[in-house]
């Protein structure tokens, strides 16, 4: 068990997601980032954005991949030769939906198997959409997102 897969929307990272890549990296050889490309809801960052601000957050870590996937996760976790999705769970009204997706993914794939990272207790609270939020109302976010994203976040709510 070598590689794991941690995917998500990423619009955009926050700390809590960067935590959880940085310690399921501790206890895996290989992370590949998988960024969905079209998220159901609207994104405010384009794909390429999103990318750009995990790459530069998990810089730190030399065993990440930041990739980008279109349709389904099994598909992509297939053509990569993955059978790890790690997930971070923040509070038990995370844990209905997650379950859902692990076991429809594991029933569309079976031998695909997804782990979950608790949230340390200081992101339990933190979404993408509440980060978006505060910031488009002029509340501070430094401190819950990568300097790189506050930047953006600042520079795309300005004025
Ligand atoms: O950051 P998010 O929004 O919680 O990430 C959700 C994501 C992208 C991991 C999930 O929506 C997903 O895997 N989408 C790809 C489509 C798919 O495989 N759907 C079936 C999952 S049960």
């Amino acid at each position: 068990m070598t590689a794991a897969l941690c995917p998500g929307s990423f619009d955009p990272p926050t700390n809590g997601h960067i935590d959880v890549i940085e310690r399921t990296s501790r206890h895996f050889q290989r992370i590949l980032v998988a960024v969905i490309a079209n998220p159901s809801k609207d994104s405010l960052f384009s794909l390429e954005d999103r990318k750009q601000m995990l790459s530069q957050a998990l810089s730190h870590l030399d065993n990440i991949e930041i990739d980008s996937f279109d349709g389904l996760l099994v598909d992509f976790a297939r053509r990569k030769d993955v059978s790890v999705v790690v997930k971070g769970l923040r509070a038990v009204s995370d844990f209905e939906y997650e379950l859902q997706m692990a076991e429809m993914n594991a029933a569309l794939a079976p031998g695909l198997d997804t782990m979950f990272v608790t949230a340390k207790p200081a992101w339990a609270f933190l979404s993408s959409s509440l980060v978006k939020e505060v910031a488009r109302f002029g509340g501070a976010v430094d401190g819950l997102v990568p300097p790189g994203v506050a930047v953006a976040l600042k520079e795309r709510f300005a004025g």
